[in-house]
Formats: C-alpha cells, structure tokens, sequence
C-alpha cells in the first residue's frame, strides 16, 4: 500500500484561546500491515468540545493530547484491508482513528474498532445520535436528571450534537422540554423540527434579569431537570429557577474552555432547593452503552429522533471547524468529510 495518510497534528498548545497554529498538517506513507492490523480509510471524523481539554497541559480527568501527535478524535470509515480474521475489506467501522485520512488499527485490542450497520442508520450518525454524543444525552438525562412524565427538563447548547438528544429523549420520557441556543435560527429549528416545548435565545437575553424572566415564562411549573452543556451565566440563571429536589448534570462547560472565568454566584441556591449536581464523563460508564445505543438507534432508524450536521470538507479544514465549533459556528453535530 502505497498511499499517502494526510494528519494533523498538535504542534503547540494554546495561550488562552485556541488558534489555527496549534495545529500542523502533516503526510505520512501508510504503513504495510502486521498480523491482526486492519487498515481503516475514514469517511468521517467527528469534531467534539472536549478536544479543547485535551489541547492543554493541565490537570484533567484524561491525558493531555502529546504534542506532535495525530490529534485524537473519534471516527467512522470503512476497512480497506484487513489482516484480522473478524474484519474485512468494505466492513463499516467506527474507532478513535484521529485527525486523519486512515488509521491502522490493532484489531486484536478490545474495543478499539466496532462494525456497525448502515442499512437503516447513515454512518455519520454513528459518531452523533448514534454515538458518543447521544450516548451522552441519554446517560445524562436518564440516569443523572432522572425525569418523570410532567417534569420540565432544561438544556443549554440545545441545537447540539448532545442538546439535541437530552430535548427529544426528554419529550419521548413525557416531560416538557426547553432548550438555550444562541440565535433565532437555533432556536427555531430547536422547536420546528426537533419538537421542544421552548427555546430561549441567550444571546437575546444577554444580562441575568432578561435571561431569567424569558426562562420563567418558558417554564411556568419551574424545572426539575437541568442538562448542563454551557455553565456561566447559564447555570447561574436555570439555578435560580430549579424546583426543589431537582437534578443537574453537569455535562460540559463549554463557555469556560478557553479559560474564562465562570463563577458561581449564588451557590446556595444548591441547599435552599436541596438541590442534586453531578458531573460525569461518558467514557466512564460503558455498562449503559448497549442501553442507551439501543432506544437511540431505534428512534434514529424510525425517524423519531432528528438531528443535524454541519460538515467541512477535507482534512485540512479540521482545525478551522474545531475553532468554529468552540465559538458556536457548528449548527448540529460537527463533523469533517474525508471521503
Ligand atoms: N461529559 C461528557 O462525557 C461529555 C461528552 C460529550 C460532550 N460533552 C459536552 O457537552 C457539550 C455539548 O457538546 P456537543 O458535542 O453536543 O457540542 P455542540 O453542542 O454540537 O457544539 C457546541 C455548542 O456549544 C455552544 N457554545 C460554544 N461556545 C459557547 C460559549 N462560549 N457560550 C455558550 N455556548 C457556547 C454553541 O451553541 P450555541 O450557538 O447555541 O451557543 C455550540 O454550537 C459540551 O460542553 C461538551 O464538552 C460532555
């Protein structure tokens, strides 16, 4: 095999906010395969929040991406060839393959490559609905907010890859769901198509009090679930509107990736409601996997869970749909098309 694996790379670790020249694009030979070494060309890379993290030295719940090194990120493709007896040629597969055109996978390794099946599920809705997005939406909605039919579950980041979900799979629960979304159009595809009861936009509601009062009339019975994707102002705001006993789980804090500062201003809010906070990483709970990928590709294949994609073209345009992505420029699940 002969061909040429275009890659990028991190070549320097941001200063506050990330930019273009933290990454490098770099060509490698594709390596010939050893015994029980599939070769994987991906057709899609997904573009996920949590790369930022991994971009910095510091402390986290994971390794920081080493510098120099294929920017993780998680893929699906098809096998081009294959020296494992439980893969061949045309297999479609999903992996963490990286920020690059193939990627040589040891087959023998568990868990590192996945056939999946596209006859009723398109490939890319692997790495969103169908994937470690929704598999996020549903652990944080089912199992951390906990809804009962009648109750008001909240999300922010509403027209993602993960909002998305946590509204629909609240609406599928009985429950009255809204969103927060930055923009008309956001919000109204948010209600449109993806059927929420409401959606606010925070960036018409840019101050505490006028963030506040549109949430109060979205949600007259108060809110029991809150789905954390942004934090800030955001969660101070839906705190103050929590019923007593509700849940939150606290699932990304996108607005703070770069390094803001993102205070909490009225922690006692959490005892005055008695209210119960929890964070968590879905990697850490694959016993829910098969659940959750269960009730999700169902609906996804019977047409009862949407979601959209914004797609940039080639590898080079990674870096560029990953800042993007960060500032609120993806609309749906952000994906690159390398095929
Ligand atoms: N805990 C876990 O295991 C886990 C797993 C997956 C994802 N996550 C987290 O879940 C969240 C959503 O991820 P996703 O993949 O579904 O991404 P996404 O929602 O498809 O895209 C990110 C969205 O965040 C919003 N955003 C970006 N910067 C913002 C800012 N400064 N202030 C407010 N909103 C901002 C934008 O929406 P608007 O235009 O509406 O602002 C943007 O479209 C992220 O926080 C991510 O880190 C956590």
């Amino acid at each position: 095999m002969t061909a040429t694996n275009q890659q990028i790379v991190l070549a320097s670790r941001p200063d506050k906010e990330a930019v273009a020249a933290n990454f490098r694009l770099v060509s490698t030979p594709v390596p010939a395969l050893a015994d029980n070494q599939v070769l994987v060309r991906h057709h899609f890379l997904s573009l996920d929040p949590y790369m930022r993290g991994r971009m910095n030295a510091g402390k986290s719940y994971a390794q920081p991406q080493p510098l120099d090194q294929v920017m993780i990120g998680g893929t699906a493709g098809e096998v081009v060839e294959s020296r494992h007896a439980g893969f061949k040629a045309g297999d479609k597969v999903v992996g963490m393959g990286g920020w690059q055109q193939y990627s040589v996978v040891d087959a023998s390794q568990p868990g590192t490559l996945r056939k999946v099946d596209t006859a009723h599920i398109p490939l890319s809705a692997y790495l969103g609905a169908v994937g470690m997005p929704g598999v996020t939406a549903w652990y944080g909605l089912v199992k951390i907010c906990t809804p009962k039919e009648g109750e008001t579950i909240v999300v922010s980041a509403a027209s993602g890859a993960v909002g998305g979900a946590v509204g629909q799979l609240a609406k599928v629960r009985g429950c009255r769901a809204v969103g927060i979304a930055g923009g008309p159009d956001k919000c109204r595809y948010v209600v449109d198509e993806l059927g929420f009861d409401a959606c606010i936009d925070y960036k018409a509601h840019r101050d505490p009090k006028a963030l506040y009062a549109a949430l109060k009339e979205a949600t007259p019975d108060g809110v029991d679930g809150y789905f954390e994707n942004v934090g800030g102002l955001m969660l101070d705001t839906v705190l103050a509107r929590m019923n007593a006993f509700g849940r939150v789980a606290l699932c990304g804090m996108i607005s703070g990736y770069d390094g803001q500062p993102i205070p909490l201003t009225h922690p006692q809010l959490i005892l005055q409601s008695r209210l119960k906070l929890e964070g968590f990483i879905v990697s850490e709970h694959m016993g829910v996997w098969p659940e959750a990928l269960k009730e999700l590709g169902t609906l996804v294949a019977t047409g009862k869970l949407k979601y959209r994609e914004t797609v940039a073209q080639g590898i080079e345009s990674a870096p560029e749909a990953f800042l993007g992505l960060l500032k609120g420029q993806n609309f749906g699940k952000q994906l690159v098309k390398l095929v």
